[in-house]
C-alpha cells in the first residue's frame, strides 16, 4: 500500500473525468470527456442534462482510462472521487461510483473537495516528463483562478487557509460573461483570451479594481465596464455578433486586450500586496483561468522579480480533470487519511 495505484473521477460541472495515477504521482492516463455538444444549445450548463450525459460517460471514459493506463479496475487500490463544490445532481454520479468501486474491492476511499484538486496540480508534471512528481512543499500558497473561484490560500504543514477570495464574480465567469455578450459559444474564456492577443496594447485601460485594504478580489465592476464599452461600440460599428464567425473589428479586439490587461492586472496586484505584507517563497497557480495566455507571461515575470518559485500548472491539468483529484486523494492517502465511503455526501457549497 505504499506504492498504490489511485483511480479519481471528477463529476463536479460538464466534463465526465477518469484518471489512474501510480504511487509515485505520475499520471498514468487521464480522460477528460466534454459535454460541450449536449449545452451548447443552452448557451450555459444545464444541470438536469450534466447529470445524465455523466451516467452516458462514465463506461467509455473509465474503460479508455483504464485501457490507456494498462491497468484492470480489480489492480486499483485506492478511489477517489470529488465531492463538491458543484452540481449536486453532478456530483452524485462520480461519487456514487467511487463509493460502489471502493466498497465492492474494500478500497480506501477519498471524498475530496475540487479546490483540493486545483490546489495541488502544480505540482504534476505534464504527460511526456519522465521526472516523478514534486511533493509539494509544506508550505506555499496557492492561487485558485477558475470559472468559479478566485482565490488565494496559504498552505501550512497540510493545513490550508484562506487568504482572499472574490467578493462577486470569479475570474473566468466574467471572461465567460463578456464572451457570451458577443455571441461567443460557451465556454467563452478560451476565445475571448485568443482573441484579446490580437488587440493593440494599451489602445485602451480599464482600471484595476480593488476591494478596500483587502486583497479580496472583485470582477463584477470589471465585467460591467466591458459590457458598457461593448454598447459603446455597438452604437457605432452596429450588432456585434462574432459567434457569425465574420471578421472582427479592430476596437473589439482592442477592448478585449483591455479588459484581459486589467482582469491579470487584478492578479498581479493581490500577489504583489500579499508578497509585502508577508513574503512567500513559492506559488502554485492553478484553474482554468490559469491557461490565459498574458498571465502564463506575466506570472513568470513578476515571481522572478521578486525571487518566487513559481509553479504554473501544466496547461492540460488548469481545466477540470480527474488527475488532480487522484492527486489530492494520493497525498491524503499519504498522510493516513481516509473517508468513510459511507458517510460522504455530495455538497454544491463547500469551504475548503
Ligand atoms: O477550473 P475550470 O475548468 O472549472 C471550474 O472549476 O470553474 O475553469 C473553467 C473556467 C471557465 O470560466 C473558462 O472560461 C476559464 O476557466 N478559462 C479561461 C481560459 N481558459 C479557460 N479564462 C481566461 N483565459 C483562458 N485562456
Ligand atoms: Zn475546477
Amino acid at each position: 500500500m505504499d506504492h498504490p495505484l489511485v483511480l479519481g473521477i471528477e463529476t463536479s460541472c460538464d466534463d465526465t473525468a477518469c484518471a489512474l495515477l501510480d504511487g509515485a504521482g505520475r499520471v498514468l492516463s487521464s480522460v477528460v470527456s466534454s459535454q460541450l455538444a449536449a449545452h451548447r444549445p443552452y448557451g450555459g450548463v444545464v444541470p438536469e442534462i450534466a447529470s445524465r450525459e455523466h451516467l452516458a460517460n462514465w463506461p467509455a471514459v473509465s474503460g479508455e482510462a483504464l485501457e490507456r493506463a494498462g491497468v484492470l479496475l480489480r489492480d486499483v487500490e485506492v478511489v477517489a472521487a470529488t465531492r463538491g463544490p458543484g452540481l449536486v445532481g453532478a456530483l452524485l454520479v462520480g461519487l456514487s461510483i467511487g463509493k460502489a468501486i471502493a466498497f465492492a474491492g474494500g478500497r480506501p476511499f477519498h471524498a475530496v473537495h475540487h479546490l483540493e484538486g486545483h490546489l495541488y496540480s502544480p505540482f504534476l508534471r505534464p504527460p511526456g516528463d519522465p521526472a516523478p512528481p514534486e511533493l509539494p512543499p509544506s508550505q506555499f500558497v496557492g492561487l485558485v483562478l477558475s470559472g468559479g473561484h478566485s482565490s488565494l490560500f496559504a498552505v501550512e504543514d497540510g493545513a490550508v487557509s484562506t487568504l482572499a477570495e472574490t467578493r462577486d464574480d470569479a475570474i473566468g465567469e466574467v471572461f465567460d460573461k463578456v464572451g457570451k455578450r458577443l455571441g461567443l459559444p460557451y465556454p467563452q474564456g478560451p476565445k475571448v483570451d485568443e482573441l484579446a492577443e490580437r488587440g493593440t496594447p494599451g489602445a485602451q485601460r480599464f482600471p484595476v479594481s480593488r476591494f478596500g485594504e483587502t486583497l479580496d478580489f472583485s470582477y463584477s465592476g470589471l465585467k460591467s465596464q466591458a459590457l458598457l464599452e461593448i454598447q459603446r461600440l455597438e452604437r457605432t460599428l452596429g450588432p456585434i455578433d462574432l459567434g457569425a464567425g465574420e471578421d472582427v473589428p479592430q476596437p473589439v479586439l482592442d477592448l478585449l486586450a483591455a479588459f484581459r490587461a486589467s482582469a491579470a492586472g487584478q492578479v498581479l496586484d493581490r500577489l504583489e500586496r500579499l508578497h509585502e505584507r508577508r513574503p512567500f517563497g513559492l506559488l502554485a497557480v492553478s484553474g482554468g483561468a490559469a491557461a490565459n495566455r498574458l498571465l502564463r507571461r506575466e506570472l513568470p515575470v513578476w515571481a522572478g522579480r521578486h525571487g518566487v518559485d513559481l509553479r504554473l500548472v501544466p496547461l492540460v491539468y488548469s481545466g477540470d480533470n480527474a488527475a488532480m483529484i487522484a492527486h489530492a486523494a494520493l497525498l491524503r492517502h499519504r498522510r493516513g487519511i481516509a473517508d468513510d465511503p459511507f458517510a460522504a455526501e455530495a455538497e454544491s457549497r463547500i469551504p475548503l
